[in-house]
C-alpha cells in the first residue's frame, strides 16, 4: 500500500480478505458495500473474486480518501488452501459468520486463530462480524450465536466487532468506515516513526525496517 498527495487531497490503499465458512455471506457484504445490491439466490464463490471501493475520512482540513482492494475468498472446503494467498499481504481481515449457524463462529474462531499465527503483521486489523441479523427480528428464535458471547471472544482477540444484515444493508458501511479509520491512524502512526527516523539518521543512528512485500501483483493469485 502507498501513498499519493494530489492537491492535498490524500489518497490511501489498502488489501482487504473476507475470510469465514461457505453460505454466511461474505460476497453479500462485500456487494453491498461495493455495489449497494443484495441477491437471494448468490451463486458460491469459486476460488476467489476482486473488487475494489473507497471510503471518505473526515480529517479537519482535508478529505482522506481510503481505497480498499478486496479480496473475497471462497468459504468451500475444497479452497482452503488458497486462503494464504489472499491473506499474506493483507492489512485487514473480515472474519464473517451467520448468526443463525452455530458452527459457523467456532469456523471464524478458527480463521482468527490462523491469522493470528501466520500473518506477521502487528498491525493487522481484524474485524469479526456477526451477518443476517434480518432473519432474527421477526424469529428471535432463529438466532443461535449470543451476541455478548461472539463479543466478549472478540474483545479478548482484540478484534472489532459488529452485527449486520447484507440483505438490508444494516452496519455494512460502518464496517468499512471503521476499519478505514483504524488503518490511516496506524499508518499515521507508522509516518511519524519513520520521520523520526528519518531525524535519527540525520544524528548517525539508524533503525532497520524492511519493507512489506509488493501487493501489487494480481496476476499470480488466482487460478
Ligand atoms: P461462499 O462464496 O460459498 O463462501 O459463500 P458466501 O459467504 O460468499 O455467501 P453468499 O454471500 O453467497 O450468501 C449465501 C446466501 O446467504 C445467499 O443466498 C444470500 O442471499 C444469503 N445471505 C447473505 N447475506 C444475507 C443476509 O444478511 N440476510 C439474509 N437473510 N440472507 C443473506
Ligand atoms: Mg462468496
Amino acid at each position: 500500500s502507498y501513498i499519493i498527495y494530489y492537491n492535498r487531497i490524500q489518497m490511501l490503499q489498502f488489501k482487504l480478505v473476507l475470510l469465514g465458512d461457505s453460505s454466511v455471506g461474505k460476497s453479500s457484504i462485500v456487494n453491498r458495500f461495493v455495489k449497494d445490491s443484495f441477491d437471494e439466490f448468490r451463486e458460491s464463490t469459486i476460488g476467489a473474486a476482486f473488487l475494489s471501493q473507497t471510503v471518505t475520512i473526515k480529517e479537519d482540513n482535508q478529505d482522506v480518501t481510503v481505497k480498499f482492494e478486496i479480496w473475497d475468498t471462497a468459504g468451500q472446503e475444497r479452497y482452503k488452501s488458497l486462503a494464504p494467498m489472499y491473506y499474506r499481504n493483507s492489512n485487514a481481515a473480515l472474519v464473517v459468520y451467520d448468526i443463525t449457524q452455530a458452527d459457523s463462529l467456532e469456523k471464524a474462531q478458527s480463521w482468527v486463530h490462523e491469522l493470528k499465527n501466520k500473518v506477521d503483521d502487528d498491525n493487522l486489523v481484524i474485524y469479526l462480524v456477526g451477518n443476517k441479523v434480518d432473519l432474527t427480528i421477526d424469529n428471535a428464535e432463529k438466532r443461535v450465536v449470543d451476541k455478548t458471547v461472539a463479543e466478549k471472544y472478540a474483545e479478548e482477540n482484540g478484534l472489532l466487532f459488529s452485527e449486520v444484515s447484507a440483505k438490508t444493508g444494516e452496519g455494512i458501511q460502518q464496517i468499512f468506515q471503521t476499519i478505514g479509520e483504524k488503518l490511516y491512524e496506524i499508518r499515521r502512526k507508522e509516518d511519524a516513526t519513520n520521520n523520526s527516523n528519518m531525524a535519527n539518521r540525520a544524528r548517525g543512528q539508524v533503525d532497520i525496517q524492511l519493507p512489506r512485500p509488493s501487493t501489487n501483483d494480481s496476476t499470480s493469485c488466482c487460478s
